[in-house]
């Protein structure tokens, strides 16, 4: 593979474009978009060194480690705790590398010990934290020694690599310790680990980091900022007239609970104690779920004179009552649709003024039938929206097909590509 693209120091990076994943796979979603895509359109508006690339719906970083690599300042918003921590360690590349090794291996042994020193007496969560998880997340002995290894953690605390460590446990959290699997939902499978070397994994991981960085650090010393921030309220955290480009794919109203597919490792590094910052982390979510949407909430003024929208909650809402579904979850799937694309509307409209007048956006977006199988059509509706407060369309581009198992169809993924003239 081969792209003309130099990094600050001009330093050819192709040796980078290979699907390489080593810093995106330090934590990511299943389903995040893959690096390709942004650099396909960092290409496409010619963004260079000298320019800021946005991501407001910014998840594990994708868009924010391609920008680093090519040596282009970014910015981030992510408003999922966990995930923000996440973007923001993979995209720190300033930490001493042996400061991370010597640290964690000092932090294991006295893991180790202590796990000696305990015996038989297992740790376990108290039960309000238990509650949040879903049942069987994790087993009895593989959460003992989480809990021994983050106590070691926090008591040995090295504030320099200490992200990057919680990043490295929280990855090996879902994907060695946990009976968790994503499909893209996430479940609990059948068979249970029942016993796993903690430790050793999270030791291999950190390892893996520290030779990322090790390699990453020589290239680029731009800066990519990440804030913990709900991307409907953009007020504050950015500057007016700074954003030259948006690369970002933002939830899509299909049923996918973040905050459920984040839980496990959201509870154990203690980002989420209670129900209370559940609710909290919840509401500052686009509502893109019937588990996310509030009494008090009120998106839908958004978008109260966008015909394509209320038709599509009309035809949502009289299938349930034609089907004759009465569930409370049922009876917010049309209410779902509305603020959803609600708050899409608000989050374009409030992104205007950050926006520098030619600056190039690109939204990744999935066509959607989750709801009683009745066609949401997320880009072509984004696009309405967006030309409404006044930004210019320039293409709906495929990005790829996708099998539904709901539907039994295939259904699209599409970018909307626009732009804002001020
Ligand atoms: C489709 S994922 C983004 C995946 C990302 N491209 C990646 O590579 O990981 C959408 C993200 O938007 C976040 N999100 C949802 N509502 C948000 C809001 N109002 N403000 C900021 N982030 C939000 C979710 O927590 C989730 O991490």
């Amino acid at each position: 593979m081969s792209y003309a693209v130099q990094s600050k120091e001009g330093i050819e990076l192709n040796r980078l474009y290979q699907e390489d994943l080593s810093v995106h796979d330090w934590y990511r979603f299943v389903l995040s978009f893959p690096p390709h895509l942004v650099r396909k359109y960092l290409n496409k508006f010619n963004i260079s060194d000298n320019q800021t690339v946005l991501d407001p719906f910014c998840g594990t970083g994708t868009t924010l480690v391609e920008c680093k690599k090519l040596g282009i300042p970014s910015i981030g918003i992510e408003a999922n705790p966990i995930v923000q921590l996440a973007a923001a360690a993979k995209t720190d590349w300033s930490i001493n590398e042996k400061v991370l090794i010597d640290n964690s291996l000092k932090t294991a042994a006295y893991a180790q010990e202590k796990l000696k020193s305990l015996g038989d007496r297992i740790k376990v969560l108290e039960p309000e934290k238990n509650n949040l998880l879903i049942k069987n997340s994790i087993s009895a002995a593989p959460l003992h020694k989480t809990l021994v290894l983050i106590e070691e953690l926090q008591e040995h605390r090295c504030d320099e690599v200490f992200n990057h460590q919680t990043i490295a446990l929280a990855k090996q959290i879902v994907y060695s310790y946990s009976n968790l699997h994503f499909g893209p939902e996430v479940g609990v499978s059948r068979n249970k680990k029942i016993d796993v070397p903690v430790i050793e994994n999270w030791i291999n991981g950190v390892y893996s980091i520290a030779k990322d960085i090790e390699e990453y650090k020589k290239l680029t010393h731009v800066e990519a900022r990440v804030h913990l921030a709900d991307s409907r309220n953009i007020v504050s955290c950015i500057s007016d007239n700074s954003i030259d480009a948006v690369i970002t794919s933002p939830p899509y109203p299909n049923e996918k609970d973040y905050t459920r597919t984040t839980r496990l490792e959201s509870v154990l590094l203690g980002f989420i104690n209670n129900k209370h910052d559940l609710r909290q982390c919840k509401e500052n979510l686009l509502r893109s779920n019937t588990r996310n949407v509030y009494i008090t909430d009120n998106d839908e003024t958004w978008i109260k004179n966008n015909l394509k929208v209320i038709e599509l909650s009309k035809a949502i809402e009289n299938k349930r009552i034609e089907l004759g579904k009465t569930s409370g979850f049922e009876k917010y799937y049309h209410r779902v649709v509305e603020l959803y694309f609600g708050g899409i509307a608000k989050h374009l409209a409030q992104l205007r003024i950050k926006l520098r007048p030619g600056a190039k956006l690109a939204y990744v977006v999935g066509d959607q039938a989750s709801y009683f199988r009745v066609l949401i059509k997320t880009g072509e509706i984004i696009a309405d929206i967006a030309s409404d407060l006044g930004y210019n369309i320039e293409s709906i581009d495929l990005f790829r097909t996708r099998f539904s198992s709901s539907t039994g169809d295939y259904i699209n993924e599409n970018v909307v590509v626009m732009n804002w003239q001020g």
